[in-house]
């Protein structure tokens, strides 16, 4: 059996020091965490994107702590060799300390192995708490989805080089404070590389560009499972929904025209003993 990764194996994963990108892909259910796992990621992120992804809400701000914990718990049922982290929702990690460290423990108990948080300076205070109450954190800068409202939309950051100055110092920050790694979403490539030199925990992009130290992709986005309109960062490695609805419509027109089921697809009465 494959060893399972862990938070100390992952601290140090540089590419500058000779190790391969991280992968990194979410899940919110055993089926999708089998998919994710089997394919070798290293990660699995239980986002708040399962929100929009799967829940059908705009943004990521209409999920809870019992939430996410209900989708953890799904996923850590496949015991699966890669480090399973979960997303912190809105206003759970906003409040004060003893809060925060609560509601990271309920996911924890649910079967995380990390919790991920947005922001950075401003959360160094709750980042130490939970790294205090030994649990570890994966920071998350740049485009944060839960500031959709204050960003004015989702909208790329740290365009400019003030704003990529400030991101290298959240991503500084967040390192003294205790995280693990860092997610980078919605930056230019050469922010992304700003940040990258210059921490020493390995960074995660999603639209960031290529010099990160691994990359992540929404399950949903990366197999076409959706087909809304996706960001220019998305490459979509299958079709799914297609294929999905290509199936069902072939299904519903077999149950129509009689041709399904068939007689081996069908239970039969036991004959009478002779
Ligand atoms: O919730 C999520 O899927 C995420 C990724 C976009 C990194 O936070």
């Amino acid at each position: 059996m494959d060893v399972r990764i862990t938070v100390p194996a992952l601290r140090a994963h540089k590419v500058a020091g000779g190790r391969l990108p991280l992968v990194m892909v979410t899940a919110y259910d055993a089926p999708s965490a089998r998919m994710v796992d089997e394919a070798g990621a290293d990660l699995i992120l239980v986002g708040d994107s399962v929100a929009m992804v799967v829940l059908g809400y705009d943004d990521t701000l209409h999920v809870g702590v019992a939430d996410l914990a209900h989708h953890t718990a799904a996923v850590a049922r496949t015991l699966p060799r890669a480090l399973v982290v979960t997303d912190m929702p809105w206003l759970s990690y906003h409040r004060d300390r003893a809060d925060t460290v609560g509601n990271a423990g309920a996911l924890v108990r649910a079967g995380a192995a990390a919790v991920k948080l947005e922001g950075g300076r401003s959360r160094v205070g709750m980042v130490e708490a939970l790294v205090d109450a030994q649990i570890p954190v994966m920071g998350h800068l740049g485009l944060t989805p839960q500031s959709v409202h204050v960003m004015g939309g989702f909208k790329v950051q740290a365009r400019e080089e003030e704003a990529a100055k400030a991101l290298v110092d959240d991503a500084r920050a967040l390192v003294g404070a205790g995280v693990f790694a860092i997610v980078l979403e919605g930056v230019p490539a050469e922010a992304a590389a700003e940040v990258t030199n210059a921490v020493d925990v390995p960074t995660i992009g999603i639209g960031a560009g290529p010099h990160c130290d691994g990359q992540v992709l929404v399950f949903h986005d990366l197999l076409g499972l959706q087909d809304q309109l996706a960001p220019r960062f998305v490459r979509r490695y299958a079709e799914l929904k297609a294929e999905g609805v290509k199936a069902l419509a072939t299904f519903a027109s077999d149950v129509r025209m009689g041709a399904f089921p068939t007689s081996t697809e069908s239970y039969h009465r036991s004959r009478p003993p002779r």
